[in-house]
């Protein structure tokens, strides 16, 4: 850290999570400073560079020098965030991104790092909260740390999109069950030897527990890693680029109109560490 990070001006915004990064624009797309980013996104969870005003090409010519873009993510590695359907077809499923979440909990390398420029914001509304899922498992008692050691959750579409619709159809609920689930840990032990909560709004159950003892379970570890002293909460400007740590956080947007116009531009990483 130290010096190197000093040279970017890395200002921490809370003390558990959250840092700003000053630099400019011709740094991030030269790379020679992409470790440092990287190192600092592990340890902050999120980073963000206000008002950086860059293109879509610039945005992805950044995130290449940080990790592998997922390139059927959009066209050309950006895709398009908004709650409006004539700009994106499947701004329904977008819903689901009010509630505590991380991206890619069914696929078998979650997301490694998301990169979010604002285009156009909503007047009201339309924060985006972050929490630290590593500093919420180290802070938790030893007795729970136990108790969920080897724990392991059901994650679920259908399940997240019981927060978006909850009286569902059968035929809405026979179309998400087409997803295919996926058996997470709760605790995600990294190749760093770090450990962070896995949970969020796809956490369907636990196994092996009855299903009030899974519920009760579930919503105790997401209230306790969501409280202040976890949470980053960004206030947008347009320009802005944030990157979040997608292993070791969890986020969701606060709410804000469907007509509003807000327009996030998004580019992925791909995960490079997978789930037992
Ligand atoms: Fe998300």
């Amino acid at each position: 850290m130290g010096t190197s990070a000093k040279q970017l001006g890395v200002v921490d915004i809370t003390e558990r999570i959250g840092s700003e990064i000053r630099t400019d624009v011709e740094t991030l797309l030269g790379g020679q400073e992409a470790e440092n980013i990287r190192e600092t996104l592990k340890l902050r969870g999120v980073v963000f560079f206000r008002g950086l005003q860059i293109s879509d090409e610039q945005q992805v010519a950044i995130a290449k020098t940080l990790g592998n873009i997922v390139a059927n993510e959009g066209q050309d590695g950006i895709y398009k965030i908004s709650l409006d359907k004539n700009v994106n077809e499947k701004a329904e499923y977008l819903k689901g991104s009010l509630f505590w979440h991380f991206d890619g909990s069914l696929q078998p390398y979650p997301n490694l790092a998301t990169l979010l420029r604002a285009v156009k914001l909503s007047e009201t509304g339309g924060q985006t909260e972050f929490c630290n899922t590593y500093a919420a498992y180290e802070d938790l008692p030893q007795a729970d740390k136990d108790a969920i050691a080897e724990l392991r959750v059901v994650h679920s579409a259908e399940r997240s999109q019981y927060y978006v619709s909850p009286e569902m159809s059968y035929d809405e609920i026979a179309f998400w069950q087409k997803s295919p689930t996926k058996a997470c840990p709760m605790v995600w032990t990294h190749r760093s030897g770090r450990k962070s909560l896995l949970l969020g709004a796809t956490a369907d159950y636990v196994i092996g527990l009855s299903p009030e003892e899974s519920r009760a379970l579930l919503a105790r570890l997401r209230d306790w890693s969501t409280q202040p002293q976890y949470v980053y909460r960004h206030e947008w400007q347009v320009g802005d680029l944030l990157i979040w740590d997608n292993t070791g956080t969890m986020h969701r947007a606060l709410p804000y109109s469907v007509d509003s116009g807000r327009l996030m531009h998004r580019t992925i990483l791909a995960g490079e560490e997978t789930l037992q």
